[in-house]
């Protein structure tokens, strides 16, 4: 139970020895996370190991039943061992007995078996969850994904929707769907093991924010030449579009919020962004000329990878912002790019949300070009800004002790507002996120405005209230939404520039002063204080910063 070094404390006093062995750190989707219902789960001599869900498995229980297996656990993971057992007693081959327990499985799953007595083969197999072959010198590896196998080898093998693998310790057989053999590409995968610590951080998270001027630089220098913004081929031509709909989860979905303010101020192109799990249930229609982005740090969560799937026929292009070229929705859609964020461990998502923030803005500079709303001169004007972002990121790295002491007195607070208006309100909503999910505190993120229709009832002493809010055309209105809260007792922290904090600094609790940025990057820059702002509170409040509880880097559940 708990963290894997659990596991490693106990394998010293009761070493395993073996050639084979399969593990699965569980996001607990059926059954209470204990040792019962930890992975993996045997049956007779098979083991298996699950990540995803099996969504038929209260009828295969039923079956089981009524063949007289009862099952220990309350896990859909341990049908799949006894249904696997079933088909053995039946007489097939550890092979065959899991290519027919797989056909039985509804839902999304990546599967591993292993079988006593076959100490030269693992089965493995996967719908709907992601699942990557390792290469290494005489040995296999099976993993969700090429991060978890950078210790041991880059060379990977990604096995595609409905494939069905048998390995020994020197062979790789894939079938697919229809049972036919087939050969998935084996790439060398740019990352090692050594990008993939924490640098001398304390947390990865930590080494993840810091990283944000040169991976931002990178995330640039990919998309930008002496003449403007290239993308990769085929491009886009936005001219022909009618339309854009954003679909993606969580911090994704905010930095596609943000890029809604974006495309359609500078470019006039009406923008639709949903989360991609209600998206892929409301069934919307896709009009002929409506395009479908879909932006994902792991370019594996299963509801934007269901969204995009809606998508696929209907919409005129798939287009995705992934941080994972070689993930399932970059290799699904039409043009995946890029974002150049490097590896991004902790789980609260920080530079990959930059980085794909500064893709987005330059697709939105790119669209407005096509579409004859950016003349070049105010296009250079704005590629000059962001070409010195990083610069300015390192600035406002420099503040971080203030933002630190800001954030011991948060810790103490039960409940915390956040406030934005028009591009700073998908950032209001993005820094309430960041802070809940690493420091358990409740956090709420409302447009300024929306105050005085109902929020406001929740302001005392007891509620800081974070107002994101540079010296723009906007200001003046949300330093009246500041003083509807002071007045009430409310607590204020505002972030703003140093012409927001000359004129309405004095008034507010604390102060957080930001370097000169235009208006428009603004969302870019002002996503480090709201990511200081968490990661300070929780090492304050002592939560698992990098493994918070109950998430998962990449939820490939539903
Ligand atoms: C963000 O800090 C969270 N870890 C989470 O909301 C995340 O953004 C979401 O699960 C989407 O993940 P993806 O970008 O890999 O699709």
């Amino acid at each position: 139970m708990g963290k894997l070094v659990n596991l490693s404390d106990l394998l010293v006093h009761e070493p395993l020895a073996g050639k084979s062995g399969i593990g699965h750190t569980r996001w607990a989707t059926h059954g209470a996370p204990n040792e019962i219902n930890a992975h993996p789960h045997r049956a007779g001599p098979v083991a298996v190991v699950h990540n995803g869900i099996v969504e038929n498995y209260k009828d295969l229980r039923a079956r089981l039943a009524a063949a007289g297996q009862t099952p220990e656990s309350d896990t859909d993971t341990e049908t799949v061992a006894m249904l696997t057992q079933l088909h053995l007693n039946a007489g097939k081959s550890p092979v065959e007995a899991a290519r027919a327990t797989i056909d039985e499985l509804e839902g999304a799953f990546a599967l591993a078996f292993l079988f006593d007595g076959e100490e030269d083969l693992m089965v493995a197999a996967r719908k709907g969850s992601p699942l990557a072959i390792g290469h290494g010198e005489g040995e296999m590896y099976v993993g969700s994904d090429a991060i978890a196998l950078a210790p041991m080898t880059n060379r990977i093998t990604y096995l595609e929707e409905g494939d069905f693998a048998v390995l020994t310790r020197t062979s790789l057989e894939v079938r697919d769907l229809t049972g036919a053999r087939v050969t998935r590409e084996m790439r060398k995968i740019s990352m090692d093991a050594a990008r993939v610590d924490k640098g001398g951080h304390r947390h990865f998270m930590a080494k993840e924010i810091a990283e944000q001027p040169s991976v931002l630089s990178d995330t640039l220098n990919a998309y930008l030449t002496d003449s403007g913004i290239a993308l990769p081929d085929p491009g886009i031509d936005f001219a022909a579009l009618d339309r854009l709909t954003i679909t993606a989860c969580g911090t994704a979905y905010l930095a596609g919020f943000t890029a809604k303010y974006w495309f359609e101020q500078i470019a006039r192109l009406p923008v639709e962004v949903d989360v991609a799990s209600e998206f892929r249930y409301r069934e919307p229609p896709i009009t002929p000329n409506t395009a479908a982005l879909f932006i994902s740090q792991s370019g594996e969560t299963a509801d934007t990878l269901a969204a995009l799937r809606y998508c696929k026929g209907k919409a005129s292009a798939l287009y995705s912002v992934v941080n994972v070229p070689e993930s399932s929705i970059a290799r699904e859609s039409d043009l995946a790019l890029p974002i150049h964020a490097g590896v991004e461990i902790g789980v609260a998502s920080t530079k990959a949300f930059t980085c794909q923030l500064t893709v987005l803005l330059l697709l939105a500079l790119k669209a407005a070009e096509d579409r004859g709303h950016l003349p070049p001169a105010a296009r250079d004007e704005i590629l000059t800004h962001l070409r010195a972002l990083p610069g300015v990121f390192n600035t406002a790295l420099g503040r971080d002790e203030v933002i630190e002491n800001v954030a011991q007195e948060l810790a103490e607070a039960r409940d915390i507002l956040f406030l934005g208006r028009g591009l700073m309100y998908p950032l209001a909503h993005e820094g309430a996120l960041k802070l809940k999910e690493i420091s358990y505190i409740h956090a709420e993120a409302y447009a300024s405005g929306e105050l005085k229709h109902g929020p406001i009832a929740l302001i005392d002493q007891h509620v800081p209230v974070v107002v994101l809010a540079p010296r723009d055309r906007l200001f003046d209105k949300t330093v009246s939404n500041m003083q509807e809260v002071m007045a009430r007792g409310g607590r204020v922290v505002l972030i703003t520039d140093a012409a927001g904090a000359e004129s309405a600094g004095a008034e507010a609790w604390r102060v957080i002063q930001m370097p000169e940025v235009s208006d428009l990057l603004a969302p870019i820059l002002y996503a480090l204080p709201a990511q200081l702002l968490a990661y300070h509170t929780a090492v304050a409040k002592g939560t698992d910063v990098d493994q918070p509880r109950n998430l998962a880097k990449s939820v490939t559940v539903e």
